[in-house]
């Protein structure tokens, strides 16, 4: 099994002087946007990449628009559309190719947190609140399991506000299709960092899931093999080490943004990542932008 893991999109199209315009002047969260030239070559990769069989499944861990406007979310799905189905809708609930999770950027500042997200990307007319975790069969051994991390709660309704969450509905729901599909191997997507990035800068540390310690120990108690989230922009991965008293490894790997990873590091490209999936050990490989094209990275 072969997975895209694309992150942090950043789709901007919100214009003039408003809430969003102020916090970019401030926070340099928000100054966060792809170049349209990035995305482009990105999905022209993407293609070209699907068309020589490099992955089976591609998943997108949130924050694919800038400020949670609708003319962001339209531009996302014709780009998408127009790349992969000719113009027909991509049904990202369903499909066995094509998943996506929404990330605190994809989230308004009015309260109704993944509403519009939903609407345009899920096609769900009102907010779903049982929606995720949702659940995808990868291949007879392998399950892909969507968790929205921007969960509800007063604090983060706020365009700012990057904290993550996992209500506690949708964790009871994820432990029981975790406790159905004990023999398989079990990967969970979601946008925010259950483990501290160790990328310091300015409140590094402040955007992680809240309550990790327990999400994480509950994850590993349950055999979940590996875990995809983005949100801090930067690449990263983590691996349990077995010891005589388990042999379990879990993986936890950060994709870098695809789109803006250099606003807080020159150095660093935007990039996504490919990963192959063989008898439960994964292998990672990175395209990255260079030269106005992605390319394989040493
Ligand atoms: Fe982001
Ligand atoms: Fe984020």
């Amino acid at each position: 099994m072969k997975i895209a893991h694309v992150s942090d999109i950043h789709i901007h199209k919100r214009k003039g002087f408003n809430i969003y315009s102020i916090c970019s002047f401030i926070c340099t969260a928000f100054k966060t946007r792809i170049d349209m030239s990035v995305l482009d070559a990105l999905l022209s990769d993407l293609q070209d990449l699907k068309d020589k069989n490099e992955f089976d499944h591609i998943v997108i861990t949130g924050d694919i628009t800038n400020t949670n406007h609708y003319d962001e979310f339209e531009l996302f799905k014709n780009k998408f559309n127009n790349t992969f189905t000719h113009g027909s809708s991509i049904d990202w609930l369903e499909s066995d190719f094509f998943s996506v999770v929404p990330g605190n950027h994809d989230r308004g500042y009015s309260g109704n947190i993944s509403k519009k997200f939903q609407k345009n990307i899920y096609n769900q007319p009102r907010r779903a609140k049982d929606l995720h975790p949702i659940e995808k069969t990868l291949d007879k051994n392998t399950i892909l399991i969507l968790i929205d991390s921007t969960g509800e709660f007063p604090l983060s309704n706020l365009p700012f506000g990057c904290l993550g969450k996992i209500d506690n509905a949708q964790f009871k729901r994820l432990l029981k299709i975790l406790e159905r599909n004990k023999d398989k191997f079990k990967i969970i997507a979601m946008h925010h960092h259950p483990l501290i990035v160790p990328y310091y800068r300015w409140l590094a540390g402040f955007g992680i899931l809240r309550k990790s310690r327990k999400y994480l120990t509950k994850f590993y108690s349950s055999g979940v093999d590996l875990i995809l989230h983005g949100h801090r922009h930067y690449p990263f991965n983590w691996m349990h080490n077995p010891t005589p008293l388990s042999q379990q490894k879990m993986k936890v790997i950060c994709a870098p943004s695809v789109a803006c990873a250099t606003v807080y590091d020159t150095n660093i490209l935007n990039a996504y990542n490919i990963y192959d999936i063989q008898n439960g050990k994964v292998t990672i490989r990175q395209r990255g932008y260079k030269n106005g094209r992605y390319q394989w990275l040493p």
